[in-house]
């Protein structure tokens, strides 16, 4: 009797055993299978061939979208910006290009003559862009620069520039106070003190935004650029700054560091680095 009890006990373990492992077998070989399933369908992604840029601008021509060119995505039509130094060069370029999109501009230079053939040859392309005579190294030119945009923008301003700026290729040894005094009070001085005189104006409009032109060469070393790059570097510092203490007046600040660009600057001041034996 006893032994039958034994028996009866192992044998329904052993069934209840086997049942239970074909449920874990049966668990397992599920999982198994939806594992299996999951990697096959990883690979055919994977496998997609990726399309080529051409491609995709090909497909984008032939879609129904009306919209194809540059000019149709872009506007900045009822928008004012500020572009400091805007007669050569980089500022110029800028200038156009904000104008093209629709946007009224005024700008600044020291040298009078250039700024006015530049204001004719705007108004001869229909672009909306006036102009003040102003030296940005200095303080009492910079309020008065802002008072005209101020006036000229109707106390609203949505876009600042601050592109004019100077260059000096000079071994550290040899530079002096004097060097110091203009390269920091025109790239960096005015930089600041216009940006804090835009404020108001910037805070105005609702979605304002400051670019500083800053350079590569605050990043990297090149032979005489000392106090030209710490000027820069110092630019750096208070673009980020600046992103941070005016983002909750709707101002965005960037800043952009080119290489070198082929402008009336460089052309001077690669004429006087020969003699550190440079090249563009
Ligand atoms: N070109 C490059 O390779 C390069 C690379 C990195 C960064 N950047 C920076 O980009 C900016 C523009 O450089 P760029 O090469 O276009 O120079 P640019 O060819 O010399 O043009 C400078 C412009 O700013 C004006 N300007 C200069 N000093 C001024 C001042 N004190 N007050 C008011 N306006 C002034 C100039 O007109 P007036 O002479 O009539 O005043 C001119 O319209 C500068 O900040 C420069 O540091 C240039």
């Amino acid at each position: 009797m006893n032994l039958n009890v034994d028996a009866f006990y192992i044998i329904i373990s052993l069934v209840l055993n086997l049942y239970l492992g074909r449920e874990l077998l049966i668990n397992e070989n599920t999982k198994g299978k939806i594992r299996r399933r999951r990697r096959r369908r990883r690979r055919k992604r994977k496998r997609k061939p990726t399309r080529t840029f051409m491609e995709i601008e090909s497909d984008l021509k032939k879609s129904s979208s009306p919209v194809t060119s540059m000019d149709q995505r872009w506007s900045l039509n009822g928008t004012t910006a500020l572009v400091t130094g805007g007669t050569k060069g980089i500022g110029h370029a800028i200038v156009e290009e904000l104008a093209k999109f629709g946007a009224i501009v005024h700008t600044c230079a020291r040298n009078e003559t250039e700024l006015n053939e530049c204001l004719k040859q705007w108004e001869d392309k229909n672009f909306k862009v006036t102009g003040s005579v102003c030296d940005v190294s200095s303080s009492v030119q910079r309020k008065k620069l802002m008072e005209d945009v101020s006036s000229v923008f109707q106390g609203k301003l949505h876009i600042l520039i601050n592109n004019a700026g100077t260059g000096i290729v000079k071994p550290t040894a040899e530079c002096t106070a004097e060097d110091y005094s203009h390269i920091m009070a025109t790239n960096f001085e005015s930089a600041l003190h216009v940006s804090q005189l835009a404020h108001p104006l910037l805070k105005a409009s609702s979605s304002g935004n400051i670019v500083f032109i800053s350079t590569i060469g605050t990043f990297i070393v090149y032979q005489g650029g000392a106090i030209y790059s710490a000027s820069k570097g110092a630019m750096n510092q208070i673009t980020k700054h600046l992103a941070c203490e005016w983002a909750k007046d709707n101002i965005r600040v960037n800043g952009v560091a080119p290489s070198v660009i082929k402008t009336p600057l460089i052309e001077n001041l690669f004429v006087s680095m020969t003699h550190l034996q440079l090249r563009l």
